[in-house]
């Protein structure tokens, strides 16, 4: 690593969608900047430009302008791409309006569960049609009832399809989850002044009447925590050096992975701590550090899930033994990424299984050698490019094309500040 790399890293794909989603909703025109341009992204914007929203073209330099208000019906197929954000969430939205629309996605996300998110949905009044458990299927919305859901799953997708089912369905809503998923939703109603509070561990939604129109907003959209995760992984391998990750969310409910990283033995300090609607965000410095294997526990999945692979990748240049407690909702990402974590880990030559819903890898120091299967799933080929920068190594990525779903400037930026 050079002595003093600096590196910023794309918008936030979680909050990229969002604020796309409510400027969509807000009655006039909306400014975003730090859009994340990745494809995910930009499927949200296809979706809803083909009902009927204007949005300006998303690129990295400028903002994007988002004329919203009232959503039309039309004829086409609404196609997600490979984004579980963008079909879910758009369930959620789709379930207050009263036309039929028809959701579908490629060959992942027509594997991934929905149910999880039209059950609930359901309950509240929208007509489903579907086939089984995933995608295509066809909503149609229309008046819906309150909802008081205890969710089995702590999943911010959810959870966020139901707050927007309220908000466009003008009904409360209550939900409680086993455990805090990322909390982007409720802090983007908080910041627009629009009736979201918790009550004994429940978050309790109370939207606006039928006649108060979704005022417009300008909105800065943080560092994705998520991709900066994969930068601070190369400079904690890395021997020398010191990195700058520039302007990155910091919610709490994102950054497990710096928790669990502490405890491992790499401190990653923050600094120039922020405010950016309604999100903290900070710079975070970044040394070279030697690992000990820890324990990750169930409760601090929701707060890292997304890190799983990178962590894993981590844990494989450990001192000793590393589990992940309760990952079996890896199994439903992009990828298995449960088994293909550890199936690809083994591949270059490290000690990693899955036992039921926990994942298991041995720390060791022998050089990662070998072919990794990323199955199209971006956050694999950044973990395992990630590994591919230790001393000795030689790892070949069956594809890199992926990473453009989150982080399209990546090879780049790891070439960049880990050369
Ligand atoms: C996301 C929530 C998480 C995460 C995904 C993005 C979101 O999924 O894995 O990458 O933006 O709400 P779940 O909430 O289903 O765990």
């Amino acid at each position: 690593m050079n002595e003093r790399g600096v590196v910023r890293p794309p918008g936030d794909k979680s909050i990229s969608h969002r604020v796309l989603m409510m400027a969509a909703l807000a009655r006039g025109k909306s400014e975003l900047t730090g859009l994340l341009t990745g494809d995910d992204v930009k499927s949200t914007a296809r979706v809803l430009r083909q009902l009927g929203v204007r949005i300006s073209q998303i690129r990295d330099d400028g903002p994007v302008a988002v004329t919203g208000g009232r959503l039309t019906a039309h004829g086409a197929r609404l196609h997600c791409g490979n984004s579980g954000t963008t079909a879910r969430l758009m369930l959620g939205i789709l379930a207050g309006q009263r036309f039929a629309a028809t959701l579908t996605g490629d060959a992942s996300l027509r594997r991934r569960p929905m149910r999880r998110v039209t059950e609930p949905l359901r309950t509240m009044g929208a007509r489903i049609e579907e086939r089984g458990d995933t995608l295509p299927l066809t909503i149609r919305g229309g008046r819906l009832r309150g909802l008081e859901y205890k969710s089995p799953v702590a999943s911010a997708q959810v959870k966020s399809a139901l707050l927007f089912a309220g908000l466009t369905g003008k009904v409360p809503v209550t939900i409680r989850e086993p455990y805090r998923s990322r909390d982007h939703t409720e802090r983007l109603l908080a910041h627009l002044g629009l009736g979201i509070h918790e009550r004994a561990g429940a978050i309790v939604f109370e939207p606006p009447n039928r006649r108060t129109a979704l005022p417009p907003f300008q909105l800065s959209v943080p560092g994705d925590a998520s991709s900066a995760a994969f930068l601070v992984a190369a400079a904690i391998l890395a021997d020398k050096g010191e990195l700058i990750i520039e302007n990155v969310g910091v919610n709490p409910t994102r950054i497990g992975y710096l928790v669990v990283l502490e405890r491992m033995g790499a401190h990653v300090e923050r600094v120039n701590m922020r405010d950016e609607g309604g999100e903290p965000v900070a710079d975070l410095v970044v040394r070279p550090a030697s690992l000990t294997g820890t324990e990750v526990t169930a409760g601090e999945i929701p707060t890292l899930v997304d890190e799983v692979p990178v962590l894993a990748i981590l844990a494989s240049r450990a001192r000793g033994a590393t589990v992940f407690r309760e990952v079996g909702e890896l199994r439903v990402k992009e990828s298995n990424r449960l088994e293909l974590v550890a199936a690809n880990l083994r591949a270059v030559g490290a000690r990693a299984e899955a036992r039921g819903n926990d994942l298991h890898v041995e720390g060791g120091e022998q050089a990662p050698r070998g072919r990794v299967d990323t199955a199209s799933d971006h956050r694999l080929a950044m973990a395992f490019a990630v590994l591919g920068t230790v001393a000795g190594a030689d790892v070949r990525l069956s594809e890199k094309k992926s990473v453009a779903i989150s982080y399209p400037n990546f090879f780049r930026d790891l070439r960049q500040c880990c050369a």
